[in-house]
């Protein structure tokens, strides 16, 4: 498959590319997606596991979900998708990398920032002062539910839960980005839970050329410029590739 002129075109112009991920980039990885057929949203309960009303009512059961989650994540590797978006960093004035997932696979494949609308599996914080731990570092710390050494606050981890705001600022520094790039490109989700699912169609109500990588149809498919049925381990290598020969072809 080769990408259309049109968009190695308005990508090799533009100025800022912002780029959307979601649990699709990590797929090739090893790390399981929510929403596909083996997804984890078709095993597990989120109203138990990813809220605070299921925090308070179990955390233990919560605690052991995520510490499961993050041996997953500990075990893999970032994927040909990950090091190719770290690449692309390198290539224009601009570029806003935006991730909903929280594995932190894209930093560890080298991209210098990502804004976490969802948070991170590394961190958790006291839920009463705030103070940040990191227990992959302190196994020790780990007990059941974790209390604050600090103020005994109940210790939560560090991500975003069902009904709960997403950090304020980076929300906003994602929507800037939106509105301001010239191609955005929205990689492996499914764009069903907002307001990340917004920000493809902020990008397109500001002229942004708009991309879609997923080998599935999604709900943004039929509103989106261009549509990649590849997985991103694929498509983005390949599409690193095929910008760099348009360029030279240009000169
Ligand atoms: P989903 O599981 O909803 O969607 C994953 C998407 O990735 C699907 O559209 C797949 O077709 C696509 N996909 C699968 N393999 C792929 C590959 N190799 N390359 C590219 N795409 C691939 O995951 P998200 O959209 O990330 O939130 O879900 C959004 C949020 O819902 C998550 O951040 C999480 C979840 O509940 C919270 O936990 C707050």
């Amino acid at each position: 498959m080769n990408f259309s002129e049109e968009f190695l075109q308005a990508l090799s112009s533009a100025r800022h590319v912002a780029v959307l991920t979601g649990a699709g980039i990590s797929a090739e990885s090893g790390v399981a997606t929510f929403r596909d057929q083996d997804g984890l949203w078709q095993k597990f309960n989120p109203a138990e596991l990813a809220s605070m009303e299921g925090f308070m009512s179990n955390p233990a059961l919560v605690w052991e979900w995520y510490q499961h989650r993050r041996g997953i994540i500990g075990g893999v590797e970032p994927n040909e998708g990950h090091k190719a978006l770290a690449a692309m960093e390198q290539q224009f004035e601009k570029f806003t990398l935006i991730t909903q997932n929280v594995d932190r696979l894209h930093q560890r494949a080298g991209s210098s920032a990502a804004l976490e609308l969802h948070g991170n599996l590394v961190e958790n914080y006291c839920m009463d002062c705030r103070a940040v731990y990191h227990f992959a570092d302190e196994k020790a710390e780990l007990r059941e539910n974790p209390r604050c050494r600090d103020c005994s606050g109940l210790v939560r981890p560090a991500v975003v839960w069902f009904g709960e705001m997403l950090p304020v600022e980076t929300l906003r520094a994602a929507q800037i980005a939106a509105q301001d790039c010239q191609v955005f490109l929205s990689i492996g989700t499914s764009a069903e839970v907002m307001p990340a699912a917004g920000l493809p169609m902020i990008a397109r109500e500001n002229f942004a050329y708009v991309v879609e990588i997923n080998p599935q149809p999604t709900v943004i498919s039929g509103r989106v410029h261009s549509v990649i049925r590849e997985p991103a381990g694929i498509a983005l290598p390949r599409l690193l590739r095929e910008l760099d020969q348009f360029r030279k072809s240009r000169v």
